[in-house]
Formats: C-alpha cells, structure tokens, sequence
C-alpha cells in the first residue's frame, strides 16, 4: 500500500544521483522500520500514467527504540522518467508515494563474516547490510568490494568511509574503478568472472565467510556468483540483487538465475483460453487471460491495488502463490530456488500454460 511521505531532504551524491530522505510521520513508524537490504517502491503518475519505480533504503536498520529513517539513492538512468524527476524536479518539502519497505535482499545481523560485491548503485542495500552488522554484532567483519567507473561517480563515499573511520578493524574496504587509476585499491579495469576468481582469494579467505551479497548489473552479479561457485562457495551462501535489467528499471529483489523462456515451445504449450483466478487483501476474483498478457496485467485490470513496482521480474513486489494450474515465467531475477519450488511465482513474468490458473497474492 502506498502512503503520501513528505520529502525532508535531496542531497546530491554525485553529478547523476541523488539521496532522497523522506519524514515518516508517527503513525507510519512501524510501516516504515525495513530490515537492510530492503528497497521501497516509490510511485508518481504523470498525465494520468502511472510510473512506479524501486529505490533500496542506504540507512542501516532502526533499533526498536528509534525512529525510522528512510532514505533512498537515486541514480539517474538514461531516459528514466523517474530517475530525471528526481534529480531534476524533486526538493524538500514535496511529496512522494512510497510503499512499505519490502524485498528479500533482506539481511537480519548475526555474528560472523560476510562481504559484499558490488557495482555503481548496488551500494545502496549494502551500505545498509554493512551498517548495520557492524554496530549490532560487535565481533561480525565485512568487506566490501566496490566498482566503479570513476571515483567522481562513486555513490556514499563519505558513509563508506565513515564505517571504515568507525571500524578500521572490523571493515574492509575494496575499490576497483574501470576507468581511471587510483592511488590505492585495485588497478583499473572492470571486475569481471575471471578477475575475482584470481582475487577473491587473496583478498579474504574465501572459505570462512558466512555469506556473499552481491549487488549491481546484471553482467557483474553473474560474473561474480561464477567466481564463488568456481572458488566452491555454496549457493546458499550467496545472496544476490540485480538493478537494470534490459528493458529495465531500477529493481531490487533477491534474484537467481535468470531463465529465459524458450518462446516457440511456450507458445505452443499454451491454452486457447486460460482463466485466472486470484485472491488479494481477502477478495477473491476470475478474469479471462487475454492473449499475451500476464497474470498481473489481467489482475490489474480489474484490481488497480494489485502489487507491483518493476513489472521486469527484478524486484519480487508481484509474487504470488500458485495455487492450481500452470504457468511459465518469461524470467526471475526475483525469487530464490526454494521459493519457486515452495509454489510461488512472479505473476508480471507468469502466463498460463493450463486453461484455470489460480493465485493467492495473500501468502
Ligand atoms: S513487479 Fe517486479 S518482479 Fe514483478
């Protein structure tokens, strides 16, 4: 659901991004407590369009006993209609429609070690996992390892720093830029599969920890979750999230391997006719599935309040149950193996592959 947030700051990060930070009134405090690594949907309609776009939240997570802070890094994309509003038009003072934090990019600190790898706006959701760890779990460690193009397009260097100034101990801070050299850190070039294969291990002892976040392009992510698999790094040690996907839209989720459909054989596997029957906030209804549409276009058809930010298959904002039929999904980025295999699915992504579909968006 979406609430109306006044905007209390836009801080300028670098040249093509943004940190908005919105006041979260009383009543809203507990709607808006996240876990780090969540993201918020943000909504704007425009000439009666409506665009809806997801940011992750950079502030580590509130204790119990504190308020809330919600602020979101904004990078602008090329053509974005979101991102240029933001950056452009956006101020203090105006008002935004956010939707309660979600996402299972989701970290709950525990003691151990843990890093992270990340590219130009994957920061965002780390910068809160890394915070948070680190002044909750007094002996936890994590690296961070970073890249960028340059450091002038580097997002939250100061709070990057500040967590190294705070524990130089317990945090270690990796830089690689693609184009330009630096005095300290990596030498440039981009960090591909083979390149981190070589590194990783070198860098920290790749055996002793606990869990790998990886963040950013969808090139960076899969090179990266290659390295760790080949460095015989379980696949339940890594947790990943991918932003611009093509066709794209700034997206966060907890996605696995993309599996794109084989669309001849989809075709032919559909039905003629399919009906979709869906449960949301209780109601229950049927629609006709019209020819190439997905089940959350045939929801909203008639169920405006459906739930959905990316419609990519990146974010995880639309998932479903599947309670009876089949469905193929054109790609997930979004859901890990044991939720796909527990039943559930990405209903922008899902068309029918049986004549009756039914979801249940409630479990
Ligand atoms: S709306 Fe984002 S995965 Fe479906």
């Amino acid at each position: 659901m979406f609430h109306p947030l006044r905007v209390s700051a836009v801080e300028q990060l670098t040249d093509d991004a943004v940190a908005i930070t919105f006041a979260i009134p009383a009543e809203l405090r507990e709607t808006f407590r996240h876990t780090p690594g969540q993201h918020v949907a943000l909504r704007r309609v425009v000439g009666g369009v409506e665009i809806r776009r997801t940011y992750s939240i950079c502030t580590p997570a509130a204790g119990a006993a504190d308020d809330p802070v919600v602020r979101v890094g904004v990078r602008l994309v090329e053509g974005g209609e979101f991102s240029t509003y933001a950056l452009k038009e956006l101020g203090a003072g105006d008002t935004v429609e956010v939707m309660e934090p979600m996402g299972r990019f989701a970290f709950e600190p525990r003691p151990g070690r843990f890093a992270a790898i990340v590219g130009g706006s994957g920061i965002t959701p780390v910068l809160s996992i890394a915070a948070t760890l680190l002044a909750r779990e007094p002996e936890a460690r994590f690296c961070l390892i970073r890249s960028d193009r340059t450091a002038a397009s580097t997002m939250f260097l100061d709070e990057v720093a500040d967590l190294k100034d705070r524990w130089p101990d317990r945090f270690q801070l990796v830089t690689a830029l693609s184009r330009e050299e630096q005095q300290s850190g990596l030498p440039s070039g981009r960090l591909d599969r083979k390149r981190l294969t070589g590194l990783l291990p070198a860098l920290l002892p790749v055996e002793d920890v606990d869990g790998w976040f990886l963040c950013g392009p969808f090139g960076l992510v899969q090179g990266a979750e290659g390295a760790l698999r080949e460095l015989g790094v379980a696949r339940s040690r890594i947790h990943q999230e991918i932003f611009h996907v093509d066709g794209g839209t700034s997206a966060t989720g907890t996605p696995t391997t993309a599996t794109p459909a084989d669309a001849a054989s989809a075709a032919a596997a559909a039905p003629a006719h399919s009906t979709l029957t869906a449960t949301l906030d209780g109601r229950s209804g049927n629609w006709p599935v019209r020819e190439g549409d997905s089940l959350l276009e045939t929801v909203l058809r008639s169920r405006s309040d459906a739930p959905y930010a990316c419609k990519g298959g990146v974010c995880g904002t639309c998932r479903a149950f599947l309670v009876s039929g089949e469905v193929r999904m054109d790609r997930n980025y979004a859901l890990e193996p044991d939720e796909t295999e527990a039943g559930y699915v990405l209903a922008c992504q899902s068309h029918p592959l049986t004549p009756e579909v039914e979801l249940d968006f409630d479990r």
